[in-house]
């Protein structure tokens, strides 16, 4: 008896069709499972067979060969746990095996025969869609997120008998259950600007940031507000549009941090690994790959916080991520690109201590500690931060009778309008931050003074070539939040303001 039942992996944040192909013969038992399953999928013929005799259901003691084709790919997880035990039914007929065709089917079973919700249910609900499929049965905690694909059959089950007889109900019976294919409304970032006393020149960096895509970096003892800053970076932020919240939502999925019954994500990601995070966790990897901190951050925000402290290594491995937006993993068997295209927000203190420079506590840091501490952030990687700013602690009497700061809503509807700017000029929507030199010289042109300016501060301020380029992309932003067409000399002296600390350290 043959019996073939339709699944799904998934390889980087895409989802592959597998068959799941089920023999049974007489012979003496035994369970087989070829076609290249990793660890994970080969623990599944204990689950499977436990799984079949809890839900009351007989475990035929024959001879039993699965296989999982196409065989070059290489298939991961427990997602193929309920395929291979409805495979195993309809063998068997409990099930009639006419009734499995066209469904796609994913889920863990549980030893006593409920189902585990699955990683990557968004994109093998697309890949289902696209394909053509019937129906996708699934887990049932996974409804909400594969309720985004619209114009799929979705039958949600929490067990393995819910499953066997939705298999064996005709179509038409099944539970229409509505899609819901739009972002929630975004709002639950109850972090606002208006939380935070004084730092103007932080908060106006922050909205720059925000304005062009472009990252930046707090210098500043503890205390000053710099995590409160970054962590207001997203609210600040266009809201994702549909798109975006696909891809973002599809990663989460991937990396299995969607929360229980999650549907699209609504708001721009905000990750902040701490500075112990491997190179691994932080860019991505794994025997299966699966998508790092740049990947969730992805439409959003990174915020490394005390970033000397971070291992060199794990440091060097932003750069991919920085330049392309995307980042490659290799391994043995496959190698895979995750999309990384995130506003980079970093903090440091100004020294080991943190207070130099502090008007009321001594630094107790010598020169050299200073200096090495600010080393391990030089090099390819400083060159990336567009902005950089000192942030002084705000006065205890300011943060108790300063007025309020302006709200996060004031300052979007700037960013908005800057970033409307920056579309109607190119037709596409990538940022300032990502303006190459060819396209600087095309959308943002310096007049004469312009350029007498930028060659005189190249000296003191050390400027290489690609420090000059950045100027001129952030003094880009500074125009279009003044709605200005061409750049002007007030708009290139604010960008210099943000490379001023720089060639202090
Ligand atoms: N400008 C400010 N307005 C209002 N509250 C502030 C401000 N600056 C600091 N605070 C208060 O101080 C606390 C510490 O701020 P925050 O954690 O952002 O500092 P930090 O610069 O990140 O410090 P560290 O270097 O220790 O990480 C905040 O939770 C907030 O209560
Ligand atoms: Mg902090
Ligand atoms: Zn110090």
């Amino acid at each position: 008896m043959l019996a073939t039942v339709e699944s799904a992996t998934v390889i980087g944040i895409d989802a592959c069709r597998v068959h799941v192909e089920i023999d049974i013969s007489f012979g003496l038992p035994h369970f087989q499972l070829v076609g290249l399953p990793d660890a994970s999928v080969r623990e599944s013929r204990d689950r499977v067979r436990a799984a079949i005799r809890n839900s009351g259901y007989e475990f035929p003691a024959h001879r039993i060969t699965i296989n999982l084709a196409p065989g070059d790919v290489r298939k991961a997880g427990p997602g193929f746990d309920l395929p291979m035990a409805l495979g195993m039914l309809a063998a068997t007929g409990v099930i009639q095996a006419s009734a499995l065709a066209g469904i796609v089917h994913v889920g863990e079973l549980s030893l006593d025969g409920s189902i585990q919700p699955a990683r990557g249910v968004l994109a093998i609900a697309a890949e289902a869609r696209r394909s053509g499929a019937r129906a996708l049965l699934l887990p049932f905690e996974n409804f909400a997120e594969a309720a985004v694909v619209s114009g799929l059959r979705l039958l949600p089950v929490r067990t393995l008998s819910e499953a066997v007889s939705r298999m064996n109900q005709s179509p038409a019976d099944w539970p229409v259950l509505p899609t819901s294919s739009t972002p929630g409304t975004p709002g639950t970032l109850d972090l606002d600007l208006s939380d935070l006393h004084g730092q103007a020149f932080a908060r106006r960096a922050l909205e720059v940031a925000a304005a062009g895509g472009h990252n930046l970096l707090m210098i500043g003892p503890p205390g000053a507000g710099k995590t409160m800053l970054a962590r207001r970076l997203p609210g600040i932020l266009p809201p994702l549009s549909f798109d975006e919240a696909i891809e973002a939502t599809t990663i989460h999925s991937v990396a299995g941090q969607l929360r229980t019954g999650g549907g699209l994500l609504t708001d721009r990601p905000f990750r902040a690994p701490h500075h112990t995070i491997s190179d691994v966790a932080l860019v991505g990897g794994g025997a299966t790959p699966r998508p790092g901190e740049v990947s969730l951050a992805h439409h959003g925000v990174l915020f490394l916080d005390e970033m000397p402290e971070f291992d060199r290594r794990v440091l060097e491995a932003l750069r991919q991520p920085i330049e392309e937006g995307r980042i490659t993993v290799s391994r043995a068997l496959q190698s895979v690109v995750f999309p990384a295209r995130f506003v980079l927000v970093a903090a440091m203190n100004p020294c080991p201590c943190g207070y130099l420079g502090d008007p009321k506590r001594a630094c107790k840091c010598t020169p050299p500690q200073i200096a090495r501490y600010r080393g391990r952030l030089s090099g390819p990687l400083r060159d990336r931060l567009d902005l950089i700013v000192e942030v002084e602690a705000v006065p205890i009497t300011a943060l108790t009778e300063g007025p309020a700061g302006e709200s996060s809503a004031a300052v979007r509807e700037r960013v908005l309008a800057a970033r409307a700017c920056q579309l109607a000029r190119r037709g596409h929507a990538r940022v300032n931050a990502q303006l190459s030199g060819t396209e600087l010289k095309k959308h943002a042109p310096l007049n004469v003074a312009g350029r007498r300016l930028l060659e005189r501060s190249a000296d003191k301020l050390q400027l290489s070539a690609r420090g000059f380029h950045r100027i001129i992309r952030v003094a880009r932003t500074i125009a279009d939040l003044a709605g200005a067409e061409a750049i002007a000399t007030e708009h290139l002296m604010e960008a210099l303001q943000y490379r001023f600390v720089e060639s202090m350290t």
